[in-house]
């Protein structure tokens, strides 16, 4: 091992998921001292774990408490309000620390390429989970009018927004989303929501207990075309979507007495079109057939869905991060196991990757575990063997730049915010949506101290 006089430095981009998970991983296995500062461009820490993951779905958010005790330990800093490539650049974090991780995630969404898809009325599903979650760029959404919906896709995002659209207000009530999205959510009259599959039920990705989930919410009918159930062979299908196949059998027999709401499973159907006088009134269809693994082609059929609003769910999609290699292709940055590398193999020392932007928009919360930790096992092994260098010192360039980046206190002093928000319309947890009240949740802990970089917003 490289002798070295002092604690390693470690600078983690993102305080979602993965880069938390990364952070656990490095205090749990460095056989040296390490400092952890983790960026990221939100005050508030956890990713998609506050911002994806369904309201409806709070034991999931729980999980926040675990991966927050990283920082209990002195040795790891939370710096929010810092974005690289706008307040830091790759190279100065290079600089300044002994490895840098980049844990930023997949913060676009897929196109599906079509005619009219960026009608007023067609958004993606992103965009739909970011505002009923609440995250501050989000746009308002609205449902004034929609009482049929699209949305293309079927993994678990499409179930999530087909079930938050068919809860009543009532069910909705209880969650952490912003008042005004409750509201909205509340006036809204969806009385029909297709769910739209360029394949099978057999080809769906989504998991059968969040399948199970919407199909049995109260008071909606679930119809499901386009594919023969009967005619699927259980025999060749594994576990997962045998147990998906079966769900939709159930649910399709199963007769709901005067439903408030359908449900309607559309399979091998792929948007072709979207079309309306000013905003969405029609998505037409292209029936689909097989066209060996993974791949469909069009048959020419076309069907026509009256439709007020599409939402494409057809995956997220990374984006560069400035100064860093990026494969557009996959969404990716190019990476070996973790260690980044320019797009011909060579590899860039120091630099890391993990979770969603490591190996693309796939995979539950527990996934980034182990890839998180498989990116630090090659972390630790290169810092081992590495000389010390001479770093730069990041937190006196951003001062002198102006600005102090936000801290955990000011993160506690958001979340307590949001509870005692809560708490006053009998509910846990209000989100705060407006970037102006994150920013003087802030400047509260400012008072007399360094100015912030919320005064630079
Ligand atoms: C809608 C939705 C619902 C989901 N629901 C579930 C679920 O119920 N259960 C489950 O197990 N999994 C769920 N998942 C999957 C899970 O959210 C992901 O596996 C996980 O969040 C990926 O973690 P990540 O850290 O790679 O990315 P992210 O969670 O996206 O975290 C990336 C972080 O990087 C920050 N960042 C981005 N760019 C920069 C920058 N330039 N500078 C500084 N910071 C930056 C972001 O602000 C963010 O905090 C869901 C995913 C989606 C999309
Ligand atoms: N509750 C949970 O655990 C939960 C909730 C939400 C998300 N997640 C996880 O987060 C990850 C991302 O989920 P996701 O739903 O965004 O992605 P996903 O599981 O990859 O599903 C994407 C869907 O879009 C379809 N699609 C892709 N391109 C298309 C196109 N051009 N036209 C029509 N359909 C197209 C895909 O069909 P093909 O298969 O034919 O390509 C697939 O059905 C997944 O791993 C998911 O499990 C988990």
């Amino acid at each position: 091992m490289a002798s070295v006089n002092r604690p390693r430095r470690v600078a983690v981009v993102g305080a979602g998921p993965s880069g938390l998970f990364a952070v656990q991983s490095l205090l749990a296995t460095a056989p040296f001292a390490v400092e952890v500062d983790v960026f990221d461009r939100l005050p508030t820490p956890f990713g998609l774990l506050r911002y994806g993951v369904a309201p409806d779905h709070d034991s999931i958010k729980g999980i926040a408490d675990v991966l927050a005790r990283v920082f209990d330990s002195e040795r790891v800093r939370f710096l929010g309000l810092v974005e690289l490539g706008r307040d830091v650049t790759a190279a100065e974090l290079v600089a300044s620390y002994d490895a840098v991780v980049y844990a930023a995630g997949a913060s676009e969404d897929r196109r599906m390429e079509i005619p009219g898809e960026t009608l007023p009325g067609s958004r993606s599903a992103r965009e739909f989970v970011a505002w009923y979650s609440g995250h501050p760029d989000a746009s308002p959404q609205s449902l004034h009018r929609v009482t049929a919906a699209a949305i293309a896709g079927v993994g678990n995002v499409a179930i999530d927004v087909a079930r938050i659209l068919l809860k009543t207000a009532d069910q909705l009530a209880p969650t952490d989303m912003p008042a005004p999205v409750l509201a909205e959510l509340a006036g809204a009259d969806v009385r029909d929501v297709w769910v739209i599959g360029r394949r099978g039920p057999e080809h769906a990705s989504f998991t059968t207990p969040e399948l199970r989930e919407l199909v049995t919410t109260d008071g909606v009918a679930v119809d499901v075309a386009g594919a023969d159930l009967t005619a699927i062979q259980d025999a060749d299908l594994d576990r997962r979507t045998r147990a998906n196949v079966v769900a939709l059998r159930d649910a399709a027999a199963r007769r709901v007495a005067d439903p408030r709401a359908r449900l309607h499973f559309l399979f091998w159907h792929r948007p072709a079109r979207i079309v309306g006088a000013g905003r969405v009134e029609h998505l037409i269809l292209e029936r689909t057939v097989a066209a060996g693994p993974g791949a469909v082609a069009g048959t020419g059929e076309a069907a026509t869905l009256d439709v007020q609003l599409v939402l494409r769910a057809i995956g997220y999609r990374g984006i560069p991060l400035p100064g860093v290699p990026f494969d557009a292709a996959t969404g990716r940055i190019p990476n070996l196991a973790g260690r980044v590398c320019e797009p011909d193999g060579t590899l860039r020392p120091a630099e890391y990757a993990v979770g969603w932007i490591k190996r693309g928009p796939i995979g539950v919360i527990g996934t980034n575990k182990a890839d998180a930790a498989e990116t630090v096992a090659h972390l630790v092994a290169d810092l081992a063997q590495a000389a010390e260098r001479p770093l730069a010192d990041l937190a006196a360039t951003l001062a002198e730049r102006g600005f102090a980046p936000s801290t955990l206190a000011d993160w506690e002093r958001i979340d307590a915010a949001e509870r005692e928000r809560g708490e006053a319309g009998g509910r846990a947890r209000a989100k705060i949506d407006a970037w102006h009240e994150l920013l003087d949740l802030v400047r509260l802990g400012r008072a007399g101290g360094p100015p912030s970089v919320a005064d630079r917003r």
